[in-house]
């Protein structure tokens, strides 16, 4: 596989008691981390077009097809991009895309089609088609990440591009019944971060029903938080990442996050409330 650099870390099983099955699909999995440097170089036209094939193949609730990804070529446009997330690499990646709720295609093939898109018989702007579309970009957007990966590219999920929806609505001129999702940015690795640890298993995967003894995953959350504390992240200056548990004390307060709700969809001419 171009570009794959080999396991880092063999993973047992959190309770050792099952083998992981290696091969490359696998591995490429297991090794997979956000890549948040990039080499300078140009993604060929080629490689532009199976990524985008692959996110296409993504499974689409009720066969809607409901996203589009928006690639952002304009150097000004970037910029602003960057501005609002905060993130220079959102400039600086090269290539990048914005995933959004795209329900206005369809309203338009309905309406060709002689449904009133203005009267209540119209669906696709209600709660639960904008949240199933918000999964389908979601999941073309991870199809078109693991695809880059497996041919030796990184990438990264920017959700802070939604710091300012309705800036990012403007800029990229986005009609009525659409709504921005996600960006990805990818590229040529310009790092090898480690891998990032994930908690165990058992306390993610759960059988039957939701289990939540508190007591139990507290415990085996403590050897998670340790294995976080000892996670050099490279945007950390060199400082191990904070526990686990710390980490999430913090982001559960964090204000932030007000500006980035639903309020902006029914501008888009989504009704949430249905
Ligand atoms: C929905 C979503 C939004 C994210 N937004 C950002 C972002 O704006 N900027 C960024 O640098 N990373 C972002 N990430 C990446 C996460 O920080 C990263 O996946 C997480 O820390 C785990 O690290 P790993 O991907 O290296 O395993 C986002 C990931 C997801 C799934």
């Amino acid at each position: 596989m171009p570009g794959f650099v080999g396991i880092r870390r063999v993973r047992l099983d959190n309770e050792g008691m099952a083998e992981i099955i290696h091969n490359q699909t696998v591995d490429a999995l297991l090794n997979r981390c956000s890549i948040r440097a990039f080499e300078p170089d140009e993604i060929d036209d080629d490689t532009i077009a199976t990524l985008e094939l692959c996110a296409q193949h993504a499974p689409s609730s009720m066969y809607l097809n409901d996203w589009s990804a928006i690639r952002i070529t304009d150097p000004e446009k970037r910029r602003k991009l960057a501005e609002i997330g905060r993130q220079s690499y959102i400039g600086t990646a090269p290539l990048l895309y914005i995933f959004v709720i795209d329900e206005h295609r369809n309203a338009q093939i309905a309406q060709r089609m002689g449904v009133d898109v203005e009267s209540g018989e119209f669906t696709l702007n209600t709660s639960y088609r904008f949240t199933q579309a918000q999964n389908d970009a979601t999941l073309a957007l991870q199809a078109m990440a693991t695809a880059a990966e497996s041919l030796g590219l990184g990438s990264v999920v920017l959700g802070t591009v939604l710091g300012d929806i309705d800036a990012v609505i403007d800029l990229l001129e986005l009609p009525q019944f659409t709504y921005p999702v996600l960006g990805l940015a990818l590229g040529k690795p310009a790092q090898q971060p480690e891998v990032k640890p994930r908690m165990p298993r058992e306390v993610q995967f759960m059988e039957n029903s939701y289990f939540g003894d508190e007591l139990t995953t507290r415990t085996r959350m403590e050897a998670f938080d340790a294995e976080v504390h000892t996670y050099y992240d490279l945007r950390n200056d060199g400082r191990p990442e904070e526990t686990f548990s710390k980490q999430i004390a913090k982001k559960a307060v964090a204000q932030g996050v007000l500006q980035s709700g639903l309020d902006h969809a029914k501008r888009q001419g989504f009704r949430l409330d249905r």
